[in-house]
């Protein structure tokens, strides 16, 4: 585990991908050491941890956040990302360049961004601070202050590592492409996140006094913003148009490709059943919901199987009282729970 020599070897066998920092967490932890952890990254990456180890620890930050994030967005999902703590070993969902792929690298280049952003505004960064005031006025009543997130270093900095050159060089040149747009899909929705948010004083929360800054959105929120795109993303293929190669949709009838489109190479599977050439874990003994008629269903996510039911009992507290002073005393309460798991 976590021997710099295996990364290599990965990387070697093409099987390395542009997000296998995500797997930063698994070996370093939040006490940088240069010797030791730098050298877990690819080339460019690791010049780039010498120069601003500073900033390492909201990398690392960034990766389990990632993570979470994904696992958390998906989790009602056929596909629900828990591979993604294969990291730095993905498998063929997140390597090849599917649309759980290109969800995966813009969430990390967004929450790197923010990371960075928002550790600048926090004071933990040596070489940054609070982000710019804007100008102009922020409205009736408000002045700027506080400390606004740095979103223009955070993306800046998030995109040299995120993008690093070799990093993202990994793979065929369609999905280099097709990783560097999506990346910067994620840093796009983070930016067009940003927003004036204000705090109130005065007398008894009057709010005739307002202090203002520009602030990014939560990262649930960005996350939730992505999968909007996700299930929205475009098939395209990397073509020569005219003189240089270019993202061009591959069904004749598609919009064409924004900058704020996630894009995919290669359709996924199902994901019903298992098949690990394809990285598909399939959906047995996922719990479904029987009332919703969403993704969570158990029609959608049983894929029409059917599912099983069991009774569980669960314990909780009931009946509390507020008993003076000071304490709540409660009951324990036995309720019989249904659950349905997919067949
Ligand atoms: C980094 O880790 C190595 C091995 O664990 C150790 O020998 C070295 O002293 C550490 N360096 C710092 C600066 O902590
Ligand atoms: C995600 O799906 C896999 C494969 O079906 C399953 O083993 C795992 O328990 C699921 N994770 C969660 C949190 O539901
Ligand atoms: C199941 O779906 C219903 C309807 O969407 C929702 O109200 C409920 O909270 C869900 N239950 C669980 C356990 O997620």
């Amino acid at each position: 585990m976590g021997h710099p020599a295996v990364t290599v070897l990965l990387c070697q066998l093409s099987l390395c991908a542009a997000i296998q920092w995500l797997g930063l967490p698994e070996h370093g932890g939040l006490g940088w050491n240069e010797s030791q952890q730098c050298r877990l990254l690819l080339p460019e990456q690791l010049q780039l941890c010498r120069r601003h180890l500073e900033v390492m620890p909201s990398i690392v930050r960034a990766a389990r956040h990632t993570q979470a994030l994904c696992q958390q967005t998906f989790a009602d999902m056929r596909w629900n990302c828990s591979s993604i703590q294969r990291a730095p070993r993905f498998g063929p969902d997140l390597l090849k360049g599917t649309r759980e792929a290109a969800f995966v690298h813009a969430l990390a280049a967004a929450t790197v961004a923010h990371g960075i952003a928002r550790a600048c505004a926090s004071g933990e960064l040596p070489l940054c601070s609070c982000g710019p005031g804007p100008p102009g006025d922020p409205g009736p009543g408000g002045r700027w202050g506080g400390c606004g997130d740095n979103l223009g270093y955070g993306l800046q900095l998030g995109a040299a590592f995120a993008d690093s050159a070799r990093a993202a060089r990994t793979g065929t040149p369609g999905s280099h492409a097709v990783n560097l747009h999506n990346s910067a899909v994620g840093r796009t929705v983070l930016s067009d996140s940003l927003d004036t948010k204000c705090k109130c004083h005065g007398v008894s929360g009057s709010c005739s006094v307002k202090t203002c800054w520009k602030g990014l959105s939560s990262l649930d929120e960005i996350a939730s913003e992505l999968k909007a795109k996700y299930l929205t993303a475009i098939k395209v293929s990397h073509r020569l148009v005219g003189p240089r190669k270019q993202l061009i949709p591959k069904e004749m009838d598609a919009r064409p490709v924004t900058e704020t489109d996630l894009v995919y190479l290669i359709n996924s599977p199902d994901y019903c059943t298992p098949n690990l050439q394809l990285g598909s874990l399939g959906t047995q003994d996922r719990q479904c919901n029987k009332s919703s008629v969403g993704s969570a269903s158990c029609d959608l996510l049983c894929c029409g199987r059917g599912y099983n039911t069991y009774t569980e009992e669960v314990q909780e507290r009931c009946h509390c009282r507020y008993r003076w002073c000071c304490s709540v005393v409660c009951r324990t309460c036995r309720r019989s729970v249904h659950r349905h798991v997919c067949k």
